[in-house]
């Protein structure tokens, strides 16, 4: 047995949880992505000491933060990047937002996933640059971006093209063959990437997460990188992140508004960052031990409904759901109604779809299952 207990049951309400107060009490919320897991012992630990000494002036750097950085990408990924190629950065989502005005031109186009994690298309509508969404395809169940989507939208105008790997929804862990084949597209049309790795530390089965910027000295520099421990180490609003851009004047107009449109990072995102590289691993290995193991149930349970069926997922704990067998107007309503909240599909631009968080413990998922059982029936 771990010596993490992750099927402790940790009442959330009254604690400000953005997750479980959008609901009624009664309803199991499996939508935004945040764990109701404990983070590790050790960054739970570093931010009691910070907490108690009871000063919480602007913070600097911690010693090493960047050394710590370029260190740990490259024994989780192999990918050996240097320090100056990193800027901190207080969220990752500021980051989609503000890349997409810093880095492009008014006239430019952006490409963006669909379906993708919203904030990447909405960075991309909001810029008030045009965009197109190129639709993932699905071969064997696993979906992808492909060249032949990609192809299909892409312009002469086109700069951009967000990226999300692991992918959000549904967990998709990019092939070396097809990050390779995306770096040929970027550079034969001369887009740069701006790559949404923070789902990078749940890579399921073993299978290793290869940041795309890593394949090729083209692919180093032709990427915005953005990284964070949050997801992984479950401290989301702690927050703190960072981009790896190896291409100096790219990495300089990313960084625009860094310390006055977009916050510095704060002194609990470094103290439990810095905490979660030091002392982490074990914890996040039992972390993927539980979460295995509750993709199983979901995978046992989902194929047993009629009308439901799930992507193959890779990584991480957000399943993509397929409900178009269903044929119903509003899916994510039905199971609200049975006390189940997803993140409805609407969200990414597919209402046919949900998308089901199963970072909870295995009784609760149980019980969800139960209840989206019961929906269907
Ligand atoms: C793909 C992806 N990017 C970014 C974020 C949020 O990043 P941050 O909390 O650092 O702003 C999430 C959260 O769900 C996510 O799934």
């Amino acid at each position: 047995m771990s010596k993490y207990n992750f099927d402790k049951i940790i009442d959330r309400q009254k604690t400000n949880s953005m997750k479980w107060d959008r609901y009624a009490p009664s309803v199991i919320p499996l939508w935004v992505a945040d764990m109701d897991f404990e983070s590790p012992p050790c960054v739970i630990e570093a931010m009691n000491n910070r907490v108690n000494h009871g000063i919480y002036g602007y913070p600097s750097e911690p010693k090493d933060f960047k050394t710590n950085i370029v260190n740990y990408v490259k024994k989780h990924y192999d990918w050996e990047i240097e320090e100056n190629w990193i800027v901190i950065i207080p969220s990752v989502v500021s980051a989609l937002y503000s890349i997409a005005i810093n880095c492009t031109k008014n006239s430019s186009h952006i490409i963006t996933p669909k379906p993708v994690y919203h904030h990447l298309r909405l960075a991309a509508e909001q810029s008030k640059r045009n965009f197109d969404e190129a639709e993932l395809e699905t071969l064997e169940n696993r979906q992808f971006l492909s060249l032949k989507n990609l192809n299909k939208v892409v312009n002469k105008k086109s700069e951009l093209l967000y990226f999300c790997n692991p992918h959000n929804p549904g967990g998709t862990v990019y092939r070396k063959n097809e990050l390779a084949n995306i770096i040929d597209f970027c550079d034969e049309h001369e887009l740069f990437i701006c790559s949404d790795e923070i789902h990078a530390g749940m890579v399921l089965d073993n299978k290793k997460h290869i940041p795309i910027a890593s394949i090729s000295e083209v692919a180093a520099n032709r990427t915005i990188t953005l990284m964070s421990l949050n997801k992984t180490f479950n401290f989301p609003g702690v927050g703190l992140g960072w981009m790896i851009c190896k291409n100096e004047e790219l990495r300089k107009r990313a960084s625009h508004g860094l310390g006055s449109i977009i916050p510095n990072a704060e002194i609990f995102g470094y103290i439990a960052t810095a905490a979660a590289i030091q002392n982490g691993n074990e914890w996040r290995l039992a972390l993927l031990e539980y979460l295995s193991k509750n993709r199983q149930l979901l995978i046992e349970n989902i194929n047993q409904i009629p009308g439901l069926s799930l992507y193959n997922m890779e990584a991480s704990y957000l399943g993509w759901i397929s409900c178009e067998k269903l044929s119903l107007k509003d899916p994510f309503k039905l199971f609200l109604d049975n006390g189940v909240a997803f993140q409805p599909g609407y969200m990414f631009n597919q209402p046919n779809h949900l998308r089901i968080n199963i970072a909870t413990p295995q009784s609760q998922l149980q019980e969800a299952l139960s209840r989206i059982k019961m929906a269907i029936k």
